[in-house]
């Protein structure tokens, strides 16, 4: 007999999806303060600290703190950095730069996980147009996240708006199933053939996350075991949502 190798698809109810919400607009709410509080002089030590505050006034955990021995509450990942930049008293935001915040909880058994890209102050065109299509390529990725669809018209939608706007999908990070686990399967790639992949159920969530360069696709990880940067050294822009499908569509549980 065949062994069964297929990666199992946590599905959730309506009740666990509406549980999930919880932690995600925790996750969204903490974020928004983050925004706030984005400006020239402060260093991504302070962002951790309103994190880490923000997140126990809440009532929950940091999910991303211990994760695989990440000590941390919140990615911080400055320009050309691309994902898992670590939180550091020596980062001190200046004008122009461009910053992305990851964020995760757990809440009352379940994980939210959501990162947004800003700007510092006053920041380049070339910035302005990778963070907006960046946004734009989870919006078009977030339509896709219907029953019917399957996993890689997900993907495909990313890959396809970006690319034609010259930027490029970082292949080595992907997005993830989520729910009692930070990471569930599937792996939600970036990139791909659309009408292949899984079929999208009701009860699935996902974690869908684009990482785009303005330059090249390929990143190279540093000595601290995290911090992925671009090879080129040209910027980088991430956005996440955490999205429910369900029968009435696409739920986006981290949009508050
Ligand atoms: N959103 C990222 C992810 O899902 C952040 C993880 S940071 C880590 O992989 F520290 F938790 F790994
Ligand atoms: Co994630």
């Amino acid at each position: 007999m065949k062994p069964l190798t297929k990666e199992i698809i946590i599905l959730k109810s309506a009740a666990e999806i509406e549980a999930m919400r919880r932690s995600c607009v925790i996750v969204a709410e903490v974020l928004r303060v983050l925004q706030d509080n984005v400006r020239p002089g402060s260093t991504t030590m302070d962002l951790e600290r309103i994190a880490e505050e923000e997140i126990k006034k809440r009532r929950a955990l940091p999910a991303f703190k211990g994760y695989k021995g990440y000590p941390f509450c919140l990615c911080t990942s400055l320009n050309n950095e691309v994902v898992h930049g670590m939180p550091s008293v020596k980062k001190v935001l200046k004008e122009g730069d461009i910053i992305s915040m990851d964020c995760g909880v757990f809440f009352d058994g379940f994980y939210g996980d959501s990162a947004v890209t800003v700007g510092v102050g006053n920041i380049s065109e070339n910035a302005r147009r990778l963070i907006e299509a960046t946004a734009a390529s989870l919006d078009k990725a977030i339509e896709q996240a219907m029953e019917g669809n399957r996993l890689y018209d997900i993907s495909h939608a990313i890959q396809r708006f970006v690319e034609a706007r010259g930027y490029s999908v970082v292949r080595d990070f992907v997005g993830h199933g989520i729910g009692r686990e930070l990471h569930e399967p599937p792996q939600v790639p970036n990139f791909g053939p659309p009408g292949k992949g899984a079929k999208l159920k009701a009860g699935m969530v996902l974690a869908i996350e684009p990482m785009i360069n303005l330059g090249d696709c390929s990143v190279n990880v540093l000595n601290d075991g995290w911090t992925a940067v671009t090879a080129d050294g040209k910027l980088s822009a991430h956005f996440e949502h955490t999205v429910a499908i369900t029968h009435e569509g696409p739920y986006v549980l981290t949009r508050i």
